[in-house]
């Protein structure tokens, strides 16, 4: 199982990636509750309502993951103002249920994108897969997302167009 670990932002803050945990359901409401229609859309290819990504059935299963079958490594840093733990992004990894290929999602707030932090997770994610016996890594990215397109060329992640003209994908030898 992955371990707590630091790491420093675009912008000199240190913060610490860790495997998700049950008593994060606090911090992950208030994490959805930040996020703009426009990043829950990109993550999710429609739009899923907060009552949606909070109610508690889903909070209890994603502050949980089937150890046998996910992985989900979440970004912490303290709030400015007073200095609680805040949730920054999530990363999620879906083991091949018998194959070697996993699938990833990941999500980043919206004040925190574009200071590095998809790219801190998405690295100490293959190092998870790998550690898990993964040989490959892949996700679905919407064609209009260029900042994920973006993140995964800058760390040689391979995105390519498919038959779909909507959707592109990301997809990783490890
Ligand atoms: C895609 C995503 C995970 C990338 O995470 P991130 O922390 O923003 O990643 P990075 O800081 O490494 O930025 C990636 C690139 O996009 C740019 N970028 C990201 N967000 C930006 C923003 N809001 N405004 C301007 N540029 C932005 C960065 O400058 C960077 O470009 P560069 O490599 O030329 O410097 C994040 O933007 C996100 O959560 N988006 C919404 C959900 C989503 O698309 N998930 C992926 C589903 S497959």
């Amino acid at each position: 199982m992955p371990h707590d670990q630091d790491a420093v932002l675009k912008t000199g803050e240190r913060i610490s990636i860790r495997p998700i945990r049950p008593d994060d359901e606090t911090l992950l409401v208030r994490f959805h509750e930040g996020l703009s229609d426009q990043t829950v859309y990109l993550r999710y290819f429609h739009m899923l309502n907060l009552t949606q990504r909070i109610s508690a059935e889903r909070l209890r299963r994603v502050c949980r993951p089937d150890p046998v079958s996910e992985v989900a490594l979440v970004a912490v840093g303290r709030n400015p103002a007073d200095l609680t733990p805040e949730l920054m992004g999530v990363a999620r990894l879906h083991l091949g249920g018998g194959t070697t290929v996993g699938e990833f999602s990941i999500v980043v707030a919206d004040r925190f994108q574009g200071m590095g932090l998809g790219g801190v997770l998405m690295q100490r994610l293959m190092r998870v897969a790998r550690a898990e016996g993964l040989t490959r890594l892949q996700a679905d990215v919407l064609s209009a997302n260029t900042n994920m397109k973006k993140m995964c060329r800058r760390l040689g992640i391979p995105v390519l167009p498919t038959d779909d003209p909507q959707l592109w994908r990301a997809d990783v030898a490890l």
